[in-house]
């Protein structure tokens, strides 16, 4: 175990797109376990978009200067609590740092399922799955045959929304992405009948051509063009699934999309958002659906894997920038279980 600790920090508000700037990496000395508590070395981080809405100076975002949080998958290396055992695996919200103090009531003990991997309970199992899980039967509630379009298809959500909505036999899948190859992967590894570059063209154009009958469901992370272009393709009692506005993170002076409304109403669709951080006990039922599926090879986790804490900022920002394929996940380089 190393005897120092890293922790990541924030020392400025960006305007637009954030950089390493906005950044520092703090070395301190390995914090020690108070009584009731436990030491975790973390092995796994998670980097997310709304860590960039938490960038802002937004009630609940981070503050300048104090240790960042997320979720993060890390093994009990001392402990002063008899509910934390040395050698446990944990999931908290203490991410962005190498080390954390913890108490049993701020982890969640992570069950193993044989052949599964840890990374899965930060992407497809995690609240990335969780995530299009919840899109799909709580939100969207998808009926047997019904097409659906998925923007950001090729990220964390976006994948799992894809592979599950097949599972759960959807119709026709189509998804929009940043890039031509990102548009091949969905089809050719992810299961999706069409997908486009949303950069190629007007996103209702693009559509039209990839899903020229409509689509029964709009899952979208994204928001702006690729929303009011959902709005005018979806079908009588259409549902758009709002999961997310990546497209709004970096650019909060945009004008917000323009579309029909009357469309609303004389296709009776129905629009609902929601934030999966109301919805943890789903949680029980995606271990149901999922992990019978990753055993059997039926479900693959989609993850884009970035070794190394020291480049957790660099994850974070090519994330943002649509590096990753699947969820982004960050390794550490010490021994993993
Ligand atoms: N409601 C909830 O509780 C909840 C929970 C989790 C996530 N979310 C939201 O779900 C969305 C996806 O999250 P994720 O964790 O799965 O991230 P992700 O999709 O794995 O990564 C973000 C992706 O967004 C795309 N992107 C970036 N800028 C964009 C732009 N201007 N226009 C269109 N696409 C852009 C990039 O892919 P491309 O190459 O395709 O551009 C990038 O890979 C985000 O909006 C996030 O905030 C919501």
């Amino acid at each position: 175990m190393n005897e120092t600790a890293l922790t990541v920090r924030q020392t400025a508000r960006p305007h637009g797109f954030p950089t390493a700037g906005h950044f520092t990496f703090v070395e301190s000395t390995l914090p020690g376990p108070v009584p009731g508590s436990a030491l975790v070395e973390n092995l796994y981080w998670s980097v997310d978009p709304y860590h960039r809405e938490m960038m802002d100076d937004v009630p609940g975002g981070f503050a300048l200067g104090a240790p960042l949080e997320g979720r993060t998958i890390g093994r009990v290396v001392a402990s002063r609590t008899p509910r934390l055992t040395e050698g446990e695996i944990v999931l908290h919200r203490q991410g962005w740092r190498t080390h954390a103090v913890v108490t049993p009531e701020e982890v969640r003990r992570l069950p193993r399922f044989e052949g599964v991997p840890l990374t899965a309970y930060l992407s497809v199992l995690g609240g990335t799955g969780l995530t299009a899980y919840v899109g799909l039967t709580r939100i969207a509630r998808l009926q047997k045959g019904e097409d659906l379009f998925v923007s950001a298809a090729a990220g964390g959500v976006g994948t799992a929304t894809g592979r599950f909505a097949r599972l759960l036999g959807a119709g026709r899948l189509v998804g929009s992405a940043g890039s031509a190859a990102k548009a091949g992967h969905l089809t050719r590894e992810v299961g999706y009948d069409a997908a486009f570059d949303y950069h190629d063209g007007p996103a209702a154009a693009l559509l039209a051509e990839a899903a020229p009958d409509g689509v029964d469901v709009f899952v979208d992370n994204v928001g702006g063009e690729q929303l009011a272009a959902a709005v005018g393709a979806l079908r009588e009692f259409g549902r758009i699934v709002r999961i997310g506005t990546i497209s709004q993170y970096n650019t909060p002076d945009a004008p917000p999309p323009r579309f029909d409304y009357a469309d609303l109403v004389e296709k009776s669709l129905r629009m609902e958002g929601f934030l999966v951080s109301n919805y943890r006990d789903v949680q029980e039922e995606l271990y149901e659906f999922a992990v019978p599926h990753l055993q059997s090879g039926r479900l693959a986790p989609d993850e884009t894997v970035v070794d190394g804490f020291e480049h957790i900022v660099d994850a974070f920002l090519g994330m943002l920038r649509g590096e990753n394929t699947g969820k982004i996940i960050v390794r550490g380089s010490s021994e993993q279980p």
